[in-house]
């Protein structure tokens, strides 16, 4: 489907998201010949900046996320001129003029504006569009995450953006939504018929869903200190992914029928007590170590206060209390500085209930699907097999789907798949009000517990899989994670 011509207005136009992704994402269109000619972006941001400044910075700071074999000069020059940076304090209304002044006047022509600063501008920024005459029913905004800091916050954003713009103008992105494994875990679950009868928990002993990120926090302390793993990424990514695994199948992929089912799940999460907010949850903060070899600091070191708190790790267990789900485990868990870089989701199935042959059932592996996200995107099926030979041995064995292999095409990179889908219109992979206010709902008294109960994160050396807590929380329940049960190679 081809983009009706737009005007795409970037708050935080010079800043680190917008030079990483977003600007690298809209190049890709536009070398991929899908932007429509006269399409604008025009970016907005606090530097003054002359074009001239704006475009050096773009040189430096977003071209060296563009792959360099799709670096193409006049390509870049193209895209250039689509760009346009405007002073703005985001603010102050009075500084909206030049804005105003830049924008085209057909009514017909799409509008969006994309909020890549921090939430607590959120409102502001759509009230004071909406008091210069920028917003129309052509309008939509996009709200980049951390979307609040608790279910207050998030409320709060919610009602006061939704003074300003409808909810089908509202772009609520989660970047994992936009990941091509995530959209192939739905074509998975609803294009085959194989695993369905089997999606339940009957016959599923239990579910793991991991991120796990070698980096530390780097330059985003000051960010990263107020959020810590839980908000950054556990109330959003994972519960997202979460939703995806556990919801009923929707009535269609568009996207109120697949929001009512992840609604659905997120309020059947059983909710903490005091006891298994104790129990059932674990937090982290790196000390230093080794990554691939080398030497990193501790999350103290990289400008934290010395008496931070924050969780650079969590790891929980959660359970879903329906018909389908109830008492099966849903472990996730998700760090800095960890041994790998990897997201996954591990799919464990129940033992064999007998052993017809002369070996112990003990010796056979579970069936287990793996489905990983990154680094690479893949599947894989663990399945017992026969070993060649006039005995009857039995072995696990891999069956390995790697989408690179079997699709050789380009891949299309998160942003730039939520990128069209905002110009497009389309709001399936986007979250609703009512989702992210049951997701901070969810995880809110944990964020409660930690500040009563004045808990200290328990230690992990960089380069390791988090705390030890975390391997006892599933050992409890006579499990491992996945990577502490693979050999060692
Ligand atoms: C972001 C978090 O949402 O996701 C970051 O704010 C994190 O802290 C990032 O590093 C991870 O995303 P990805 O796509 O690199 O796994």
């Amino acid at each position: 489907m081809a983009l009706a011509d737009f005007d795409l207005i970037l708050f935080g136009g010079g800043g680190d998201l917008a030079m990483r992704k977003l600007l690298p994402a809209l190049y890709a269109h536009d070398r991929n010949k899908q932007l429509p000619q006269n399409a604008r972006i025009l970016c907005v941001g606090r530097h003054a900046w002359n074009r001239e400044t704006f475009l050096d910075v773009l040189d430096k700071e977003a071209k060296p996320h563009i792959p360099t074999a799709a670096q193409e000069p006049d390509i870049w020059k193209n895209f250039c001129a689509r760009l346009h940076y405007i002073v703005l304090d985001a603010n102050d209304p009075h500084s909206y003029q030049p804005l105003v002044a830049a924008m085209r006047s057909n009514p017909d022509l799409t509008r969006v504006f994309y909020l890549a600063t921090p939430p607590s501008l959120f409102a502001k920024i759509c009230h004071n569009l909406a008091e210069v005459g920028l917003t129309n029913a052509h309008s939509r905004v996009v709200l980049e995450k951390p979307l609040g800091r608790d279910l207050a916050s998030a409320q709060q954003i919610n009602a006061e953006v939704g003074r300003v713009f409808s909810e089908s103008q509202i772009y609520r992105i989660d970047h994992y939504l936009g990941k091509e494994a995530v959209q192939n875990l739905l074509a998975l679950r609803f294009g085959n018929i194989l695993f369905e009868p089997l999606w339940r928990r009957e016959w599923i002993s239990d579910v793991q869903i991991t991120i796990a990120e070698e980096l530390g926090v780097g330059k985003r302390i000051e960010y990263y200190d107020n959020a810590g793993a839980l908000r950054d990424m556990l109330q959003n990514h994972l519960l997202q992914l979460l939703c995806i695994v556990a919801m009923e199948p929707p009535l269609s992929v568009q996207a109120d029928a697949v929001r009512d089912e992840k609604l659905k799940v997120l309020r059947s999460l059983k909710r903490f007590t005091p006891t298994t907010l104790a129990h059932d949850v674990v937090r982290g903060q790196y000390r230093s170590g080794h990554v691939n070899g080398t030497a990193v600091p501790g999350y103290l070191q990289e400008g934290a206060p010395a008496d931070s708190r924050t969780d650079t790790f969590v790891a929980l267990r959660a359970e879903i209390d329906t018909w389908r789900w109830a008492g099966v485990p849903f472990y996730l868990r998700t760090g800095k500085r960890m041994a790998d870089q990897l997201a996954e989701i591990v799919v464990r199935f129940k033992p064999i209930p007998h052993s017809i042959f002369a070996q112990n059932t003990s010796t056979f592996q579970p069936n287990c699907l793996v489905i990983r996200l990154q680094p690479d995107e893949g599947l894989q099926l663990n399945l017992m097999a026969k070993t060649p030979g006039d005995r009857m041995r039995l072995k696990p064995v891999e069956l390995e789907l790697d989408f690179r292999e079997q699709f050789k095409m380009p891949r299309m990179e998160a942003y730039e798949r939520l990128l069209l889908d905002v110009l497009r219109g389309q709001l399936t992979l986007f979250m609703r009000s009512d989702e992210l206010e049951a997701a901070w709902e969810w995880v809110e008294p944990i964020l409660h517990y930690w500040e009563q109960e004045q808990t200290e994160p328990a230690p992990y050396a960089a380069g390791t899989w988090g705390p030890a807590a975390a391997s006892a929380l599933i050992g409890r329940d006579g499990l491992q994670w996945r990577e502490e049960a693979l050999p060692e190679i």
